[in-house]
């Protein structure tokens, strides 16, 4: 509660809390000790809809034993439990310390089964139904929201259950592309292309590599100022998975395919970012994410 500079909302709550519970005890009061006047049928004289009338009848007992009981043990309450504006309660007790100790329990609790894990090599990892159902929780709770549920990606963000990869495909590499994050930088290339022209016949030529639909003389035209890219994406467009240069010549595209979008991206470049889960996850829970990940791609070698 310190998130105020002076003491006056603190004391502004525990005032208006103490006081409508003290209005509570007075109207109590009040109400038990009068009495309404009474005719000598013990009504208050009232007659609605010919012969509805109201009986005089005092508060039953254990009615006011049940409201006295209930103002008792709002006051215990704010005494032990914070409750009255800033004051912490005689017992302390927070949110924040039960979520810390539940968070502390879930993490012994926990610590066994990684530790188990933790020991296998990925590949056996994979094959662990157990250590999958924790890497299947972890995926949809850390990753689902980029890469997809079924881990098939979309535009932007690659699919990581088929076999083509920008870092590596091993489970090192895979782990390494989770633990520090990767980012993708392909620059703006119009320049070192040339001309609009220049540019879209190398888009031609890229189309050509994968066996795409595209226009044969200007693929041939752009086929010597691709070696401005051959430096990233290697001889042939095969790419390169130390520098994260996507494979051009198979038929997966990750910002889209045809000659507008390659033109595009030439001509803009682009940044592309996976951020980095060390800090956020244990190096246990990446070891198994790592796992569950490469699976994808090795369901041949996971259950044979
Ligand atoms: C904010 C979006 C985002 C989240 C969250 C995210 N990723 Fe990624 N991930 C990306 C992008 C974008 C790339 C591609 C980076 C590049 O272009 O080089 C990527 C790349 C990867 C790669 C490398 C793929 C390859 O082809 O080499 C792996 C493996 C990966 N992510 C796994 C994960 C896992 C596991 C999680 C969950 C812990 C996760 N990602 C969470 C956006 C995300
Ligand atoms: C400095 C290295 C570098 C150079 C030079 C380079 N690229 Fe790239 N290119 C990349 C990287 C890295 C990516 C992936 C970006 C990402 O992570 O999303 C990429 C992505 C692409 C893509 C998208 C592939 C897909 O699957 O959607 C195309 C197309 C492409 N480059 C074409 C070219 C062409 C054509 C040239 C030459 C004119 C070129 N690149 C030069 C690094 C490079």
């Amino acid at each position: 509660m310190s998130d105020f500079f002076s003491d006056f909302w603190s004391n502004y709550v525990a005032l208006a809390t103490l006081g409508s519970i003290l209005l509570c005890a007075l109207l109590l009061w009040v109400v038990a000790r009068s009495s309404a006047p009474s005719g000598a049928d013990n009504t208050t004289g009232h007659v609605w809809d010919e012969d509805l009338r109201e009986a005089n009848n005092p508060m039953p007992r254990w009615w006011i034993g049940l409201f006295v009981i209930t103002i008792v043990f709002g006051l215990a309450y704010l005494v032990a439990y914070p409750g009255l504006g800033s004051y912490k309660g005689e017992l302390a007790w927070s949110t924040a310390d039960e979520y810390g100790k539940d968070q502390a329990r879930a993490k012994r609790e926990l610590e066994p089964v990684y530790a188990a894990f933790a020991a296998m090599p990925a590949e056996r990892v994979a094959g662990e139904p157990a250590a999958m159902a924790i890497g299947e929780r972890l995926f949809l709770n850390n990753c689902a929201q980029c890469h997809g549920s079924d881990a098939r990606g979309s535009k932007g963000f690659p699919n990581l259950a088929d076999s083509d990869w920008l870092h590596g495909s091993t489970p090192d590499k895979i782990k390494e592309s989770i633990t520090g994050g990767r980012t993708g930088v392909m620059p703006p290339m119009a320049a070192a292309v040339g001309t609009p022209e220049d540019v879209k016949n190398v888009a031609n030529y890229v189309l050509s590599l994968s066996g795409s639909p595209h226009d044969s003389v200007r693929a041939g035209l752009g086929k010597s100022k691709f070696s401005a890219c051959a430096a990233c994406h290697g001889i042939g467009g095969v790419g390169n998975p130390a520098m994260g240069a996507p494979n051009l010549a198979d038929k997966v595209w990750l910002h889209g395919y045809g000659q507008e979008a390659i033109i595009s991206i030439i001509n803009t470049g682009k940044t592309n970012q996976m951020p980095a889960q060390q800090g956020r996850l244990t190096e246990a829970q990446i070891h198994v994410l790592a796992s569950y990940v490469w699976g994808f791609s090795n369901k041949a070698v996971v259950s044979p």
